[in-house]
């Protein structure tokens, strides 16, 4: 049984498990999404500048705490600054513009979204400007600034996502302020143990984003098939009396990994944050132990050629 619904970070501060994840959470419906995930016990949000959703998120929870249900205090909110801007003097003004959004004094946890960076004029995914929109700032440049956000007490925690192993070694040789997460993407099809190992020796902890492999995607030629529709997981949920996510979700809490399932119906919602009460057997571990194919939902191919491109690495 797990004996705590939190993570602590390596800076001595806690972060909730289970997290709503908001990418692709549409206008006119992430509103409600986060007032029902406060509702359902959520304390945990996952956001970021490139969702492009920030406004609605932070008048939902502005709403939920002037109506006395949550404090800022009790909330941990995660934000991620965007390729774009990974020169030192862009990071404390894009988290200024992101909290300003949120309508809040300060982050739980800012991330760098990608260690790879873009130039600042060009698109924000600029698939057809191939390498001519790639900018070679590196990202120990921008963990300067990252660490500033820190020091004007912008964010409480930094860290960052998609880095590889090497990434976080480099990373972690340099900084004067640790990086206390890597978001990486985490779910059965991935279960990233090597990485979670490598980042645990510096108490880095392990956010595992797409856990339910990004089912609205399944059955798109090359897409990796989401474990929750995998039959014997089904059959397995059935046993427990508990859906395929839960089962999935629990699986990888007991890896230590932090997850953030997006949804933005209520039910699964309520669904996705209750998988504290049961353990899974021995032989159940090992079955999904057994999907780990190393494959991948955002493998973001067409950067394969950019320096700091984190996927060339097995970890
Ligand atoms: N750092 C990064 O680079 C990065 C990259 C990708 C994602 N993320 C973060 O991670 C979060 C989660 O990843 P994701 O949104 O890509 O994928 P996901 O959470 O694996 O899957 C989301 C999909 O699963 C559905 N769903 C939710 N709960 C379900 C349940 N109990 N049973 C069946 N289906 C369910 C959702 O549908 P409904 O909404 O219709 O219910 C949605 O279609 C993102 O929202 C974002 O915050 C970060």
């Amino acid at each position: 049984m797990l004996t705590s619904q939190t993570l602590k970070l390596n800076n001595g501060r806690e972060m909730p498990i289970v997290g709503l994840g908001t990418y692709k959470s549409g206008t006119g419906e992430v509103e409600r999404a986060v007032k029902d995930a406060i509702d359902c016990g959520y304390r945990h949000f996952d956001c970021a500048w490139f969702y492009g959703n920030e406004d609605e998120i932070g008048k939902a929870i502005k709403d939920k705490i002037n109506e006395g249900k949550v404090k800022r205090e009790d909330l941990f909110i995660t934000s991620k600054l965007w390729n774009n801007f990974h020169a030192k003097n862009k990071v404390v003004p894009m988290l200024k513009e992101t909290l300003q959004s949120l309508q809040m004094s300060y982050i739980d946890l800012y991330l760098v979204h990608w260690p790879f960076a873009f130039k600042e004029d060009v698109s924000l995914w600029p698939i057809n400007d191939g390498k001519a929109a790639y900018s070679d700032i590196d990202y120990l440049e921008t963990w300067e600034g990252m660490q500033e956000c820190v020091n004007l007490g912008l964010a409480k925690s930094i860290g960052v996502s998609n880095f590889n192993q090497s990434q976080i070694e480099r990373l972690v040789a340099a900084a004067t302020i640790l990086p206390a997460v890597n978001q990486v993407e985490c779910n059965p099809n991935l279960n990233q143990k090597p990485l979670i190992a490598a980042c645990k020796q510096h108490g880095i902890v392990i956010t595992g984003y797409c856990p339910l492999g990004r089912s609205e995607n399944a059955g798109t030629p090359g897409f990796p098939d989401p474990t929750i529709n995998d039959p014997k997981v089904i059959e397995m949920a059935k046993k427990y009396n508990k859906s395929p996510a839960q089962v999935v979700l629990r699986y990888l809490a007991s890896l230590g990994v932090s997850v953030i399932p997006k949804s933005v119906t209520k039910s699964r919602i309520q669904e996705n944050i209750n998988i504290f009460d049961f353990v899974l057997h021995d032989d159940d571990v090992a079955y999904l132990d057994s999907c780990n194919k190393n494959k991948r939902v955002c493998p973001l191919t067409y950067y394969a050629d950019h320096p700091h491109y984190p996927f060339n690495d097995d970890v």
